[in-house]
């Protein structure tokens, strides 16, 4: 596991919390937040958007990810997320394989709960044998 500062842990579940503030979710009633840190330094944050046609709805990591991508950024050092939940948010498998495109199989991903308890884990946990360009070479 790659070595993150508690300092710089708590910074990111802070931004994320607020991030969690912009949430578009009238349809679950839940809202996400997530930051991004890219080894730029830069911090990108997400909220979850959602849709009246339901599948349209993109997630907290992703809105972090695609503002990242955007911005040129290529490479990153770990994501916070956080939510309105009792219970520790984790990534959903579109996110997880999203985030497997972009970052390091050993990348932290910190899931918080709503009172900022939370678990760090390795990309590579969430999304073993991720498919990736790797695996289209031929
Ligand atoms: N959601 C996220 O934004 N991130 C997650 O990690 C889990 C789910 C959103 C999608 C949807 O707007 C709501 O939470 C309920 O699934």
């Amino acid at each position: 596991m790659k070595h993150m500062h508690e300092f710089e842990i708590k910074k990111m579940l802070r931004m994320a919390a607020e991030a969690m503030e912009k949430a578009y979710a009238p349809y679950s009633d839940f809202r996400v937040g997530a930051c991004l840190k890219a080894s730029s330094g830069a911090y990108y944050l997400g909220c979850n958007i959602e849709n009246a046609a339901y599948t349209p709805t993109v997630c907290a990591e992703r809105s972090a990810m695609f503002k990242a991508i955007y911005e040129g950024e290529r490479q990153f050092e770990g994501i916070a997320i956080i939510s309105d939940s009792l219970n520790y948010t984790s990534p959903c498998g579109v996110c997880r394989q999203v985030l497997a495109e972009f970052c390091d199989p050993d990348m932290p991903v910190i899931c918080a709960d709503r009172d900022g308890n939370y678990k760090m884990l390795e990309l590579c946990e969430l999304i073993p044998m991720a498919f990736t360009k790797e695996d289209m070479e031929h």
